[in-house]
Formats: structure tokens, sequence, C-alpha cells
């Protein structure tokens, strides 16, 4: 069987790492990776093979960056085109980003399966491109692999059949349990010192786009910084937006220290020895409720409602005044008891190749299984008319 492996962005680069080397130890299946090239800064993208050990990729589509549209449609051509010279047998996919929605429409068009990793999360929320790109590939998907059992949930509540969903763990904690003492042997930056610093990570287009908000967010962290020093590794987004709003020399007169994206294993060691996290990412809600470190995440909803139950997690969304108080409050407790989820255990990469070598025949029939929907009798055009007239007859 082949399969086609796509990374786009860097938040996939720590889930394609374990299914690689999953494949590679099981001696089985013939897989191409293939890199959309969403993301082709070194500091986005190279680094991070560098440092999870993934092999070069066979194919980079180049795509670079673009509005969503252009960046979608520049995916799905580039793909297309592998998908048909190389006809692999399932195509997948990880998260949520738009090389994830992109390709998982070319090859399902293409009539290839279709497996999504980390499939039916849900934040609820339509104004995140990730939650359309989620709701779109789970919906196309011939395999959905979960990371926790209320993704499962939510998939059922959307009339998934259960031979398509497969709870299996988490493919990033794999990698955070594979490379944590490499990341533990990672200088810190100068000047800082093992809890007693906090981290910080924004570059949602909710929080950093508007200049407004992001004026706001920066004068309550400046704040924040008199009490614990900040590290900010910047996302390109905020540091371009930054520069455009007028903030960054703002932000140089205080004790927040600015720094460019860093790789895998500098950004772990960084957090695993922080004091607490403020974020907006949706990764390091997972990565910080395995390290037990304090996560104060500035959104007002979340898609990994799990690190908040179980975890470290605490929404505040973007109001200054609900960060400050959620970090005063995190800066005096003693330790915030965090538990692991299940499944959460390194092995979920080894679940995922295990089910998809079990057999493959049998799975890729699961497409053909439909049941017909209600009212699909032949008398939909009278029941639309139907509507129609009768709201013409409410309204006049
Ligand atoms: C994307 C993902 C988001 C993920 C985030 C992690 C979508 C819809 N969003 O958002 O889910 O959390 O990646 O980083 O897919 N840029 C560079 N160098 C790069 C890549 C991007 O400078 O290597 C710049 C681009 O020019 C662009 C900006 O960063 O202006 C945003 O990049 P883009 O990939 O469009 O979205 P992200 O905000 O990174």
């Amino acid at each position: 069987m082949k399969y086609i492996l796509v990374a786009g962005a860097r938040p996939n680069f720590m889930k394609v790492a374990p299914i690689m080397e999953a494949f590679r130890v099981r001696e089985q299946g013939q897989v191409l990776l293939v890199h959309t090239g969403q993301h082709y800064d070194d500091k986005m993208s190279d680094n991070f093979f560098a440092d999870l050990q993934i092999p070069k990729p066979d194919l980079n589509l180049g795509v670079g960056s673009g509005s969503h549209a252009q960046q979608t449609a520049q995916v799905m051509i580039g793909f297309e085109e592998v998908c048909i010279e190389n006809r692999p047998d399932w195509v997948i996919v990880v998260g949520d980003v738009n090389s994830t929605l992109a390709c998982a429409l070319a090859a399902k068009k293409l009539g290839i399966c279709v497996a999504h990793v980390e499939a039916g999360l849900r934040s609820t929320d339509m104004s995140m491109p990730e939650e359309i790109n989620r709701l779109c590939t789970d919906a196309i998907s011939d395999l959905l692999f979960t990371t926790d059992k209320m993704a499962d949930e939510n998939l059922r509540r959307e009339g998934v059949s259960e031979e398509r969903i497969h709870f299996v763990g988490n493919t990033m904690i794999d990698t955070l349990l594979r490379n944590i003492d490499k990341a533990l042997s990672m200088p810190l930056p100068a000047e800082l010192k093992a809890r007693e610093y906090a981290v910080l990570t924004l570059h949602r287009p909710s929080n950093v786009d508007s200049k407004p908000k992001l004026t706001a967010l920066v004068e309550a962290l400046i704040e924040i910084s008199r009490l614990i020093p900040i590290v900010f590794p910047t996302h390109p987004r905020t540091r371009y937006n930054l520069q455009q709003f007028g903030l960054e020399d703002t932000l140089r007169d205080s004790q927040i220290k600015l720094i460019g994206p860093l790789s895998y294993l500098p950004f772990i060691g960084l957090t695993a020895r922080s004091r607490l996290v403020l974020t907006d990412s949706g990764g390091i809600q997972e990565e910080t409720t395995v390290l037990g470190i304090p996560c104060i995440t500035m959104r007002s909803n979340t898609e990994r409602p799990i690190t908040c139950t179980m975890g470290t997690n605490i929404l505040v969304g973007n109001e200054p005044e609900r960060i400050r108080s959620a970090v005063f409050a995190a800066l005096n407790a003693s330790s915030r008891k965090n538990t692991l989820p299940e499944k959460w255990d390194g092995n979920a990469a080894m679940r995922i190749v295990d089910v998809l070598l079990a057999d493959p025949t049998a799975l890729s029939e699961l497409t053909q299984k439909n049941a017909l929907p209600e009212k699909w009798n032949g008398d939909t055009p009278v029941q639309i008319v139907e509507v129609v007239l009768n709201e013409h007859s409410i309204s006049s």
C-alpha cells in the first residue's frame, strides 16, 4: 500500500514526525512525505525537520503565503498533480491548517481515501479559519483519528459512523515525550532562570490583526512583566503587526524580551522550565498540560477542552483585566494539579499506523457505506415550493 503523509505548517511537523517513525518501525507500506511549503522559513519549517529528525520531504509544493483562498487553492493544484502522478491508496493529513483541508479535498475528489489525524476537535467558533478547516476535513475523511473521547462525541453528534472513528491519543505528545530530555538540555536564553519567567506566544488573527486589541494586550502584558519577566518568541505575523502598529519600541523598553520564532527543542526546553505560559496557540495548551506548567490561554474558547478539565489550562479571553488576574492567581498558587489525558502516552502514532496497516481493503470500503437520508424521497421540489409559499403568505 502507498501512503502520502502531508506536512504544511509549523504545528504539523511535530505530528508527522512520530507517524513517519512508526511506519519505519513497522517496515510496511510505502510512504511519501509531502511538504506543501505553507510555512517556508528555516525558523518556521526546516529547523523543525532537523530537531525532530524528520526525513527530508520527498516533494515540496512551495506554495508560501497568500490569502486563505490563494493558499488553499495553490496547495490543491499542486497536491492534485502529486496524487495523479503517485496514485496513493491513502492520504494522511494532520491538524487544522489550510494545507490539511486543501490536501484532503484534492485527494478525496480523486477517489483516494483520506485519514485525518487530530479529528473531531471543535471550538464552535466559525470566525476561526482552523474551525472551518476542521469541520470540512472531518466531513470528507474516511478515517478519523482522535486525541480524546470528547472529540469522538463531537463526531458522533455530527453523524459520523463508529467504524470511521479511532481514539488513538495524541501524536504531538508522542513527540513531546520522545524529546523532553533533549529539550531540557538546551541552554536557556541569557538572563533567564528556571521557574522565574513566563513564556508568551501570540499569533491568532483575532488577537494580533486589530490595532486596538493588540495595543490593549501589549499594555496588559507589559504590566504583567513587572511581576515576572516575559520571554516572547514572536511569530512572523505578530512581529509584522507589532511593527505596523508602532508597538515594537514600547515592548523594547519593557521586561518583555522579544526573540524570533524558536525551533522545537529550544521552545519546549524554555516552556518546560517556565513559571507559566501565556498563549493563544492550540498545541501549547496540550504540551503545558503534560508538562504541568500553568497555561493562561488568551482566547474565549478552545477546541481542546480536555486541557482545562484535566490539565493546567484556563481560558481568559483577550480582556486585559482577566489576563492580569489569572496571572496573579497563577503566581500565588502553590501548584496546579494536572492529570494526563487517556492515551497521551507516547504511542498514538503507532496505533494510527497499526489501524492503517491492519486491513486497508476493508477500510477503503468505508466510504461506500451510506444509508439513505430521511426525506430523500423525490418530493423535494414540492416541499421547497410549499415552504417558500408559506413564507410569502406569512410576510404579506
Ligand atoms: C498558520 C495556521 C495556524 C497555525 C499557525 C502556526 C492556517 C489557517 N493557519 O497560521 O492554524 O496555528 O500557522 O504558525 O493554516 N510567514 C513567514 N514565514 C513562514 C510562514 C509564514 O514569514 O515560514 C508569514 C506569512 O508571510 C504570513 C504570516 O506569517 O503573513 C502568516 O502565515 P500563514 O501560514 O498564513 O498563517 P499563520 O498565521 O502562520
